[in-house]
């Protein structure tokens, strides 16, 4: 079995990458990465030199490299996770958003098709497909989509494009809408590791608006567990929920991780809101609990405090992240230059 992970430096993506190597000791996992901002080699240090790990350096919106990529590895199955992932960016500029999201997931599809059916292709999306939930409810597979951001539109474009290949092309496509992940490697723009990262320096913490906007939290490695899950059982055509049934304002989390690191509430600054901010999201994921056995195995009291301590004892990925310096490892590890795609 040969698995080909797009994203798989990111967050998600080299959780993943480490997740199947361990757990799939017979499988082989190319990861194609245009290693963006977002993209980082240190988070995969020391699997380079697994014998079943291989790694591209290439932007799955290039249609032509993609073509060379998968008649030279031929994959069995495609995890597709690359994406610019960040909302507060998407609104600054889509552009990117729309290239990666939207045009490279049409890409692999086409590959995809272009192997034939026995091509299983898994699409990473997001609950924020749904858009916002008020006090009441969870985001079911059935929710219509209402996407309110630049990123997660540009994630719902991409999911009715696999949708379209599977009912078309019959591409052996299966979607999950996941809920906000937490855990190591995580790029420390996003909610917990940019306030574990500001808290440690007795830096300000930015909290948008009144920070009663509610997310559902996830440990990433559970994630990984109900992805490999859907690679092997889920049904093609079908869309999988996943999420943690663990929902929580944002001043609390903020407030959580600030009373691990023994700092003053003082610290939190609300600033201005994010335009269009969704205010709650809460995911049914009744329905891979129930065909396919999956459900989450960390507890957010545990795992938090475990997330915020790997953060703190691993001081020196952060501190090459946020000084610009993990763009240099590339270039120690493969002796080239990362050049933008
Ligand atoms: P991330 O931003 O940490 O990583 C994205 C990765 O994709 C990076 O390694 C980047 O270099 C790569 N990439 C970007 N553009 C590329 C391109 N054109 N070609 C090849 N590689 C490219 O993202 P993440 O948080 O790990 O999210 C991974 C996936 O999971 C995304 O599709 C996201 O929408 C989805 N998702 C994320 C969460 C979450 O909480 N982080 C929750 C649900 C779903
Ligand atoms: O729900 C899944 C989504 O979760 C994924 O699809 C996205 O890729 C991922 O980035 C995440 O989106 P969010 O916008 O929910 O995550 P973020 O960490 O940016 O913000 C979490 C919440 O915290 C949100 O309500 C905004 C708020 N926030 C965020 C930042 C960065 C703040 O209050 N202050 C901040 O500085």
């Amino acid at each position: 079995m040969r698995v080909l992970i797009t994203g798989g430096a990111g967050f998600i993506g080299a959780n993943l990458v480490h997740y199947l190597l361990r757990e799939r000791p017979e499988w082989d996992v190319v990861n194609v990465d245009a290693l963006t901002y977002a993209g980082n080699l240190e988070n995969l240090a020391g699997v380079e030199d697994n014998p079943r790990y291989t790694f591209v350096h290439a932007d799955i919106a290039d249609k032509e490299r993609m073509r060379a990529v998968f008649a030279e590895h031929r994959p069995d199955a495609i995890l597709h996770l690359a994406a610019e992932s960040h909302v507060d960016r998407s609104i600054l500029d889509s552009t990117p958003f729309i290239r990666t999201n939207v045009t490279g997931t049409q890409v692999l599809l086409d590959e995809a098709r272009r192997l034939g059916e026995r091509v299983r292709f898994i699409h990473v999306s997001t609950d924020e497909v749904y858009g916002a939930l008020g006090p009441e409810g969870k985001f079911r597979e059935q929710t219509p989509l209402a996407p309110n951001s630049p990123y997660s539109a540009s994630k719902a474009a991409s999911d009715f494009l696999v949708r379209a290949a599977q009912r078309t092309f019959g591409v052996d496509a299966v979607i999950t809408r996941c809920s906000n992940n937490y855990g190591p490697f995580q790029f420390p723009e996003k909610l917990i590791p940019l306030m574990i990262a500001n808290a440690r320096e007795d830096r300000p913490l930015p909290v948008y608006g009144d920070g009663l906007q509610v997310r559902d939290w996830l440990y990433v490695e559970d994630h990984c567990a109900a992805l490999l899950a859907v690679l092997e059982r889920g049904k093609a055509g079908e869309v999988y929920n996943i999420g943690g049934d663990n929902e929580w304002p944002n001043i609390e989390v903020v407030r959580l991780i600030l009373d691990h690191l023994d700092k003053p509430e003082s610290l939190i600054r609300h600033v201005e809101d994010r335009p269009g901010h969704d205010r709650r999201y809460a995911i049914d994921a009744s329905k891979i609990e129930r065909e396919l056995g999956w459900k989450p195995s960390h507890r957010f009291e545990h795992a938090l405090p475990e997330t915020i301590d790997w953060y703190l004892a691993h001081e020196n990925w952060v501190a090459s992240v946020r000084s610009g310096r993990y763009r240099e490892y590339y270039e120690r590890q493969y002796g080239r230059r990362v050049r933008e795609q």
